[in-house]
């Protein structure tokens, strides 16, 4: 049976900011994602059985319904019936290697991956575009992850301007094993903190939504620099995670003070926290003293670096 092997990459934001609310009860979001070569490997197989079989070597990541691969195939499932029944089953394989609950959109990119992944096993042709509409219903981030790059989004997130991609910037990127954030609750918890500063009607969500692509940080990534891309770092969740998880607010802290750190933020709703380092030599000696200052085996930290893409095929049986 035909397979292929796709390769998903993390993403953190490097701009996230809550503009207003949504009548389907979401937030309107302006946000600056980012690509980054921490990525999981996943493959997408043919079976004869019609059904949907999930594979991981991850403990903490399920293999049932609740996974978003698992909600990925069952919608492509959904949406191509007669592709379905000519085709098979699904089983895919998981190979995590983006930490879980990180806000690095790990689940977003899987769930990409196998859109993908589907699209080719039953020779489907959707554009880029049509396959981004069909993550959009699984998920806010599955529409970005799929092209990756570097890209403003708006409206829940699933709305994409691509902007100049950014090679080549050293991250050094922290995540607690064990400490995991609910998404859910740091949007509810800003609404309740912070709700009587949001955006009411649709022209002032609109300019403020411009004013962010013509401002500091796009000028700061289309001129690639690094140094003032990480001084106009900005995430609005911090306001209400780093009060409620004093582990994130201490590497926050941490991570400011090394010498080589341009820029430091928490990634989407946490709890990973980032930072934009001048070199790879640089980000080798952070992530040391990290490990040093902070010897806690729990403590899962990483260096990377910003890509200009998202899923690809790594190869196909
Ligand atoms: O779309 P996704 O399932 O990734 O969103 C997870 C949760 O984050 C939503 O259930 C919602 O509580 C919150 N969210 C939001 N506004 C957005 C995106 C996400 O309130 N634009």
């Amino acid at each position: 049976m035909r397979s292929y092997t796709l390769i998903a990459p993390a993403k953190i934001n490097l701009y996230l900011e809550i503009i207003g609310d949504r009548p389907d009860g979401y937030h309107e979001l302006v946000m600056i994602l980012q690509s980054i070569d921490l990525a999981d490997k996943i493959s997408v197989r043919a079976i004869s059985e019609q059904i949907i079989r999930v594979h991981c070597n991850h403990p903490q990541v399920p293999t049932d319904k609740t996974n978003l691969v698992y909600r990925a195939a069952e919608l492509m499932t959904k949406q191509f019936p007669e592709a379905a029944a000519k085709h098979g089953g699904v089983e895919i394989t998981l190979e995590k290697n983006i930490p879980v609950a990180a806000g690095l959109a790990g689940g977003s990119t899987n769930a990409a991956a196998v859109l993908v992944g589907i699209d080719l096993l039953w020779n489907l042709g959707l554009t880029q575009t049509e396959i981004e509409e069909l993550g959009a219903i699984l998920g806010s981030d599955i529409p970005f992850c799929v092209a990756g790059g570097t890209a403003i989004a708006t409206g829940r997130g699933e709305q994409l301007a691509p902007l100049p991609s950014l090679d080549h910037i050293y991250i050094v990127l922290a995540k607690y094993r064990s400490l995991e954030v609910s998404t859910p609750w740091a949007y509810k918890t800003y609404r309740q903190e912070f709700g009587h500063t949001y955006l009411k009607n649709t022209e002032d969500l609109a300019a403020r939504a411009a004013a962010v692509h013509s401002g500091e940080i796009v000028k700061a990534i289309v001129h690639k620099d690094a140094t003032e891309i990480a001084q106009k770092l900005h995430n609005d969740l911090e306001r209400v995670v780093l009060p409620a998880y004093s582990q994130v607010m201490q590497l926050r802290e941490l991570f400011a003070t090394q010498p080589g750190v341009l820029g430091t933020m928490m990634s989407g709703s946490g709890p990973s926290v980032f930072a934009i380092v001048e070199s790879e030599a640089q980000a080798q000696a952070v992530k040391q003293y990290i490990r040093k200052a902070i010897p806690d085996e729990d403590l899962e930290l990483f260096v990377t670096r910003t890509i200009t893409h998202g899923i690809q095929i790594a190869s196909s049986i």
